[in-house]
């Protein structure tokens, strides 16, 4: 019998993620700081919006864009957070979750070959998206000495005759670091000298630490040429719900809708309706849940800083990104001997991209007894190598 599975099928990487998850799933007593998504339970008041919806018997298909009520409440809260005005009709696309955004805004852009400059580290499914819509995903490095941000000069340096868009993830999964104003005019600038789409993925919009987030689409000039990915999987603790959206000019949502409807038909109708309540009615939650990051954050990075793992520090999303520099270790021996030998969970750097080995993915979207445990467990690792007692005495 012949291979049925693609070359496309198997050309894709599988994610570097995965391969700890399987590991500590079949291990006893594991702290994990390895997962990406919020330890907090969805807000009471958007369950039961959620739980209602059923009850009152919502249970068919929406609108394929998504229930127009939903529609206006994500168009109300862009215009709230950043006065910027979408067309709930024509602008906005309710999707599951930024994850099919991302493929939807790939397949809707390119044509076989084209090439998009995906900055990384990134979020593992990001160049996946671009392979598996045809196109060539060119990596742009970034680096601790600029705070993982791009540069203008980085993007530049990559572009080709066949380069078609720009991905970025500002805040970053998994650097945590945001992007200044200053460095996204220089992306900016860069799409309008080459005429590129600049999608950008803004799903931890909510979560900046001291700083106001930006919109990109809010830059000079950038709405007609700027797909807004985010949704309310982080800043609401709503990823099982699987509700994202898309902002984009019309002509690109309406090719966006199209994709979207021969492939979903609508998003979960109970969770658009869950959604609607957490956009008009969930800030107090994000407040108290973005408090409590802010404190975890604080805590992890200087017990980072404390034990050696030096930590820039991360003003965005829920995650610390510190440097394994001191142990002369690379980043997947180190994270593999901390899970063998104190069951700690970490994922190493190059699992989003080379720019990232030698460095390792904390989340703090973890409770802070977990955390506490694993900063402990974290420095019995450090001590016994030799490193901690290197680490103070430097
Ligand atoms: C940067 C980034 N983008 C997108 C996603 C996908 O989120 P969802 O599909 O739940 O909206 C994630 C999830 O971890 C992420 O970290």
């Amino acid at each position: 019998m012949r291979n049925f599975v693609s070359q496309a099928a198997l050309n894709l990487r599988p994610s570097g993620i995965r391969k700890y998850f399987d590991i500590a799933a079949a291990m006893e007593d594991v702290v994990t700081l390895g997962i990406g998504e919020p330890n907090f339970v969805t807000p009471d008041n958007v369950m039961r919006a959620g739980i209602a919806s059923i009850e009152h018997g919502r249970t068919g298909y929406t609108a394929n864009a998504g229930d127009i009520a939903l529609r206006r409440a994500i168009a109300g809260y862009i215009e709230r957070l950043y006065g910027l005005t979408y067309n709930p009709l024509t602008q906005v696309l309710v999707t599951v979750g930024v994850s099919e955004a991302f493929w939807l805004a790939m397949k809707a852009i390119l044509d076989y070959g084209d090439e998009v400059l995906v900055v990384e580290p990134c979020f593992v499914a990001n160049a996946a998206a671009v392979e598996m819509a045809g196109g060539v995903p060119v990596f742009v490095p970034t680096y601790v000495e600029n705070a993982f941000q791009v540069t203008g000069k980085d993007l530049e340096a990559r572009m080709t005759p066949r380069t078609k868009a720009i991905l970025i993830s500002y805040p970053s999964n998994p650097t945590g670091a945001i992007l200044t104003r200053e460095h996204m005019q220089q992306v900016a600038n860069i799409a309008e000298k080459y005429d590129l789409v600049v999608i950008s993925d803004e799903i931890y919009e909510r979560l900046v630490y001291g700083v106001a987030h930006v919109n990109f689409a809010t830059l000079p000039n950038m709405f007609e040429r700027t797909i807004v990915l985010s949704g309310l999987s982080k800043s609401f603790a709503m990823t099982g719900w699987r509700i994202g959206y898309a902002t984009a000019p019309e002509p690109i949502l309406s090719a966006m809708k199209k994709l979207h409807q021969y492939l979903i038909m609508s998003a979960p109708t109970m969770g658009q309706y869950a959604a609607i309540e957490a956009l008009d009615n969930g800030e107090e939650a994000v407040r108290a849940m973005h408090a409590e990051y802010d404190k975890r954050r604080r805590f992890i990075v200087d017990s980072f800083n404390e034990l050696g793992l030096a930590c820039f520090e991360p003003r965005g999303a829920f995650y610390a990104f510190p440097s394994i520099a001191l142990t002369g270790m690379d980043d997947e021996t180190f994270c593999d001997l901390l899970l063998r030998e104190e069951r700690v969970a970490v994922i190493p750097g190059g699992a989003f991209g080379a720019s990232g080995r030698g460095f390792f993915r904390a989340s703090y979207a973890s409770s802070m007894q977990n955390i506490e445990k694993a900063l402990e467990r974290m420095g019995r690792f450090m001590q016994r190598h030799g490193f901690y007692h290197h680490a103070v005495t430097a």
